[in-house]
């Protein structure tokens, strides 16, 4: 069940994701459970998002899901729409999403989530903010007492380019913690965003409060958006390596 898939960060370094399966059976049991026909379908960028659509493409062969839309929340995800034929659309067209599906870096126990690992996040959050329902899928390992403790790269913020560095220094002299730009593979220059953005990685001491601290990272002129997904999901779905499936 092992894959090869871009190291986390999107650095291009190569590992192995021993987690597939669990992603896989969180996935397809989200789609199974959630997406209906005629519904507008937000897909999330990340690998669980693969199998999402990998199920959603057998639905709709077998003829039981009819007339979706999908919008995409990155780059990765318009890709992955059409490679696997499926209706694309935009949120200008469909500002209202039924269902967004979207894998995570962390999910707490109130389903607050860290997110952008993969470097996408602020299109992802805006499109769950427009969704009617947001579900979370992904392996197990992603649970996680405390934010902050699985991931250990800390909290992704997208900023603007030229803000980068100050953002960088009031963060760490108004919160504390350490704040890394994020670099692409052998530092050939920073990781771009969809959104032609760079990315920061806050990592922080203790567990904060996560409301206010997302409250005041928001406030920094030059943040675009944090990887702090708060009250945002309904429910997670979570997958083990032998394909078992817990739902929160
Ligand atoms: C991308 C994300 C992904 O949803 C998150 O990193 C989970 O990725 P994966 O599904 O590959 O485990 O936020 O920035």
């Amino acid at each position: 069940n092992d894959v090869v898939m871009s190291g986390k960060g999107g650095d291009g370094e190569k590992i192995i994701d021993p987690a597939l399966a669990g992603k896989r059976a969180a996935a397809r049991r989200a789609v199974e459970e959630h997406i209906r026909s005629n519904q507008v379908v937000g897909i999330g960028s990340g690998t669980t998002i693969i199998s999402a659509v990998e199920r959603m493409v057998e639905l709709v062969e077998a003829r039981s899901l009819n007339n979706i839309v999908c919008i995409p929340t990155s780059f990765q995800a318009r890709q992955l729409i059409i490679e696997n034929k499926l209706p694309l659309g935009t949120l200008e067209q469909y500002p209202e999403v039924d269902v967004a599906l979207d894998g995570a870096d962390e999910v707490d126990a109130d389903l607050n989530l860290i997110k952008g690992g993969g470097g996408c996040l602020t299109q992802e959050k805006i499109i769950a903010s427009c969704a009617k329902e947001f579900f979370v899928m992904a392996d197990d390992r992603k649970i996680t007492d405390a934010l902050g403790t699985y991931w250990k790269k800390g909290v992704p913020i997208e900023v603007v380019p030229m803000a980068y560095r100050p953002v960088q220094l009031k963060i760490q002299k108004h919160l504390g913690g350490v704040v890394e730009l994020r670099m692409a593979h052998k530092k050939a220059g920073p990781i771009v965003t969809d959104n032609g953005n760079f990315l920061i990685d806050w990592c922080f001491d203790g567990t904060p409060d996560w409301l206010e601290v997302d409250r005041k990272l928001q406030c920094i002129p030059g943040v675009l958006e944090t990887g702090l997904f708060l009250k945002m999901a309904q429910k997670a779905y979570f997958g083990t390596p032998e394909g078992n499936v817990t739902v929160r």
